[in-house]
């Protein structure tokens, strides 16, 4: 059991429900970077980990130059791996990883509203339903009218979580585009438009409380 985050992404090496996870997700940000006219593409993940589903996909994309990202991580050690990925692309004029809480709307000022929004490994680490709504509720702050969001959500004892999400989104202002299990069954992967209006300030300074801790990820 993972004892830290940085430790848990040591799973992307051996965890086939991870690995799988990991290519939808980059899978659905490539749909969502084709899906936009030429011109800037502005995205922001929240708890972002090392970056690797969004750096991974720009590799080898031809949006690679249009694209101007924020990336907010608490785990300094993820935050220098990321960093180190997007001097190594290229990329460190368009894409900041900001050593910091993603649970408060200011850490976000400057970078949105964004066109893409990538919200993975972060609903399953929420207390409750109520957490989620307020969450999807802030993402007004985040998210440009018809913006992509994506997101993952791990199924535990037989519980499938990813149901409840999506009827959840179906629920508030969203409109799913694709959802996906990965192969092992286990693991929930959306993408989905955000139809609602784009609020300049924040509703509250903290979006949401992260609760989870590594050896219980879900
Ligand atoms: C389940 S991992 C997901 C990482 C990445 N999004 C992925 O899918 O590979 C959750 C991440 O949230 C980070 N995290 C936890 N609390 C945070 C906070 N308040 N602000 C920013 N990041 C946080 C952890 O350090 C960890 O990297």
């Amino acid at each position: 059991m993972p004892k830290d985050w940085y430790e848990w992404h040591d799973l992307y090496n051996t965890e086939p429900k991870l690995q799988q996870r990991l290519e939808i997700v980059q899978e659905y940000i490539a749909h969502s970077l084709n899906a936009f006219p030429s011109g800037a593409i502005r995205i922001v993940s929240v708890c972002a980990g090392d970056g690797r589903d969004l750096l991974g996909t720009l590799k080898n994309h031809p949006r690679i130059n249009d694209v101007y990202a924020r990336l907010v991580e608490l785990n300094p050690q993820l935050v220098e791996r990321g960093r180190a990925t997007i001097e190594s692309l290229g990329l460190t004029k368009q894409i900041e990883f900001i050593n910091g809480d993603a649970t408060l709307s200011t850490n976000y000022v400057g970078a949105v509203p964004a066109d893409i929004v990538i919200v993975c490994g972060v609903f399953g680490n929420l207390a409750e339903e109520a957490e989620l709504n307020r969450l999807l509720d802030n993402l007004s702050f985040l998210s440009k009218p018809g913006a992509f969001v994506i997101w993952t959500r791990g199924h535990s004892n037989g519980i499938p979580y990813s149901e409840t999400v999506r009827k959840i989104l179906r629920a508030s202002d969203f409109e799913e585009v694709n959802f996906q299990l990965t192969a092992t069954g286990d693991m929930g992967i959306g993408i989905h438009r955000y139809l609602g209006e784009n609020l300049p300030q924040p509703k509250e300074q903290q979006l949401f409380v992260f609760a989870g801790i590594p050896s219980k990820a879900r």
